[in-house]
């Protein structure tokens, strides 16, 4: 790729844009961002006055779920596709929706990585096509920060530093936050990620795609005590995570019940679909409750952002609450709806990193992405 020609403080100013990070600026700093990078297209324009916490204007997402759903999970190609169809309506929707138009847009920001390399050259491509035409700067933003900054655009904002459990369908990491782009890395999964467990165990079950929603809700009407499920490396001394071995888990006893009932799996009775969902959840959440409780412990911190697909899970939010709230640990969520992949975290993270300082907008549009791309590397 061809080195990007940053757009600093001394640039802005000398084409009439005040540097964002400045004490002078005087203009309200508008970024379009546009996510892409699996199988929801979402776009949104944040605005940022000076230090102030940007807020978000307008938003529009579109979810590939109902396509997917007919092959058990993301088809690359068809996501891509799809992205392609969806990204420039819903553009012109969020204008619509903010009452402003392209001219009034100051940065394009697009998610860089990580995700489908196909999917994410979508958004990439669009968001750089719209900068290049537009004459403003692109900023490409890593999905996982904006899932981090992602409880900003909150009623109840948390402060830095925090500890935050990043749960998504492709992560699993539990990162000491002490400001934009100042992450580091406590511990990850080995393996499979928390929403992957979900997914997986879900398609076992018979509960289709994706598995997480599913699951969490059939676990509502089961016995999360049914089933004696692995916690893995629950007591390992440190903070990584597998899940791996609890999908495999979760087949075996699902199988051994098929096969003493003389059915498949999927026909075992409604109760006992039930159960192995409630006891799946159960095993998956207590791992996460306890390695978050001690990740906090170990960073000696008294905050908690939970951020990412999985954060939307109910058993999750009460076991952490209530276990939170007997260590005077103030836990942040993101809104319900911005659990899951959205464009607004990557427009907050973009409009976060250009506030802060940490970052730049470039008036280059040769542009890449990163399929993957570790997160306390920013
Ligand atoms: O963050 P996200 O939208 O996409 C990625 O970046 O991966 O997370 C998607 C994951 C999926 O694995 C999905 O099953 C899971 O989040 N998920 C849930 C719930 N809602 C979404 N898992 C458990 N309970 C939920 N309520
Ligand atoms: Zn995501």
């Amino acid at each position: 790729m061809q080195e990007s020609r940053q757009i600093g403080a001394s640039a802005r100013l000398a084409k009439g844009v005040h540097p964002l990070n400045s004490d002078a600026m005087v203009k309200n700093l508008r970024v379009l961002g546009i996510e892409s990078s699996c199988d929801e297209t979402g776009v949104a324009l944040v605005e940022v006055q000076g230090a102030g916490v940007p807020v978000l204007l307008a938003e529009a997402l579109y979810s590939q779920i109902e396509m997917h759903q007919a092959y058990g999970g993301v088809v690359p190609e068809l996501a891509s596709r799809d992205h392609i169809r969806r990204v420039l309506p819903l553009t012109e929707q969020v204008l619509a929706s903010s009452g402003r138009t392209l001219a009034d847009v100051d940065v394009v920001a697009f998610t860089r990585g990580p995700g489908l390399a196909g999917a994410l050259l979508v958004g990439a491509g669009v968001a750089c096509a719209l900068g290049a035409a537009l004459g403003k700067p692109v900023l490409g933003v890593h999905h996982l920060e904006g899932h981090l900054l992602s409880p900003f655009l909150s009623a109840d904002p948390p402060e830095f530093p925090f500890v935050a459990l990043l749960v998504s369908g492709g992560h699993t990491q539990l990162m000491r936050v002490d400001g934009v782009g100042r992450y580091t890395l406590l511990g990850e999964t080995i393996d499979d990620a928390a929403g992957e467990a979900f997914d997986k165990s879900a398609k076992l079950l018979g509960l289709g795609y994706p598995g997480g929603p599913a699951l969490s809700r059939l676990a509502e009407q089961g016995d999360p005590a049914a089933f004696k499920l692995p916690r893995p490396l629950l007591h390992s001394g440190n903070l990584d995570f597998s899940f791996a071995g609890l999908k495999t888990a979760v087949m075996v006893q699902a199988k051994k019940l098929a096969l003493a009932q003389d059915c498949a799996v999927t026909d075992l009775p409604a109760n006992v679909l039930a159960d192995l969902a409630a006891s799946t959840q159960a095993a998956i959440v207590e791992v996460l409750v306890k390695k978050s409780l001690a990740a906090l412990n170990q960073a000696g911190l008294k905050r908690l952002v939970v951020a990412g697909g999985v954060g939307a899970n109910r058993m999750l939010r009460e076991q952490l609450n209530s276990e939170c709230a007997r260590r005077q640990v103030r836990v942040h969520y993101p809104e319900l709806h911005l659990c899951t992949d959205n464009g607004a975290m990557i427009a907050m993270a973009a409009a976060m990193r250009l506030q802060s300082g940490q970052q730049t907008a470039s008036e280059v549009y040769a542009f890449d992405v990163k399929p993957r791309w570790p997160l306390d590397s920013l």
